[in-house]
């Protein structure tokens, strides 16, 4: 008897990546210009044909569903991806994440980006629709973001960004960055609300402060062309304080932070939205290992990335 041929299911790929802001962010949504480093990682996305549509996530902090009806906001986000892309078919979605969810890695942006190109190709879509479909996603999450995670999860790589300019690539020197994750913290939309409305009530010394984070990426850019790292890493322990001052630290991250620059680093900050979440340090030896190692003794998920110039697509 002949045995019935079972056809392969079709599956198709898309990637997203996670980003580390080194100036910027908070001010950045209010005009002024980021400085941000794609990580090479993020989310890889695998969709496929199926009776119902379902999405799955597995990763380092990761390992959950949902459903498209679900009240999640995940499934919200997806819900108006594929709005956007005009889906009515059904899809299981599996998500593989590298970085921390909700640590200042911009996973959200990384896994609407990997899910959307996915997509994207299953249903042979026109290619144009790609921002406005991980906008749509992302917008779920931040509220009104400023762009940044969307233009790091799309494009990847060393770049500088600003609502106005957006997303301009520039030359850096190799750089190794530490990244450790404090834990815990709130979603971006409710960070991102709380700051404004602490701005309003005194909007005077917000602006001195937006001003002085404002004026940091072309202090970087200046010390990253003449590959002072050592500047670079006294400016971005100097962004961490002011967004100490605007009240996006926690005394976790700021323990992190002296105990990478304790253990050598030129400099650490918080990244992404802060309030817990991810601190990045620059590192000049990497070699020596020495934070990394302090970092991971003191408990924190802790990896290392090493940037290299034109690093990203
Ligand atoms: O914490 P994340 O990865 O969502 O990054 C937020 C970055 C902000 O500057 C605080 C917000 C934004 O939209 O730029």
């Amino acid at each position: 008897m002949a045995s019935k041929r079972i056809s392969p299911k079709r599956i198709s790929i898309g990637e997203g990546f996670a980003k580390a802001i080194l100036f910027g962010e908070h001010s950045v949504v209010y005009g002024y210009p980021a400085i941000v480093c794609g990580l090479g990682v993020g989310a890889i996305a695998s969709v496929q044909d199926a009776e119902t549509s379902a999405f799955f996530f597995t990763g380092v902090n990761a390992n959950f569903q949902t459903q498209l009806e679900s009240p999640s906001s995940l499934a919200e986000g997806f819900r108006s991806l594929f709005e956007v892309l005009g889906i009515t078919s059904s899809v299981e979605i599996h998500v593989d994440l590298s970085i921390p969810t909700g640590a200042g890695l911009g996973s959200s942006a990384a896994i609407g980006a990997a899910c959307c190109r996915a997509l994207i190709k299953h249903f042979n879509l026109s290619e144009d629709l790609i921002e406005s479909g991980v906008e749509a996603f992302e917008v779920v999450f931040h509220a009104s973001p400023s762009g940044v995670d969307q233009a790091a999860a799309l494009y990847g790589g060393f770049f500088q960004f600003s609502k106005s300019s957006g997303y301009q690539k520039i030359e850096v020197p190799v750089l190794d960055l530490v990244v450790a994750n404090v834990g815990s913290r709130e979603p971006t939309k409710h960070i991102l609300e709380r700051f404004a409305s602490q701005k309003k009530s005194d909007e005077t010394r917000f602006k001195v402060t937006m001003e002085e984070m404002g004026s940091l990426p072309s202090q970087a850019q200046i010390a990253l062309t003449n590959k002072d790292l050592v500047e670079v890493g006294k400016l971005m322990t100097h962004n961490h304080s002011l967004l100490n001052e605007v009240g996006v630290s926690s005394p976790e991250l700021d323990i992190a932070c002296q105990i990478a620059i304790k253990a050598g680093a030129l400099g650490a900050k918080l990244t992404g939205a802060g309030r817990g979440g991810c601190i990045i340090s620059l590192v000049q030896d990497p070699s020596s290992n020495a934070v990394e190692k302090a970092l991971l003794k003191a408990g924190y998920w802790t990896r290392s990335y090493h940037i290299l110039e034109n690093s990203g697509q």
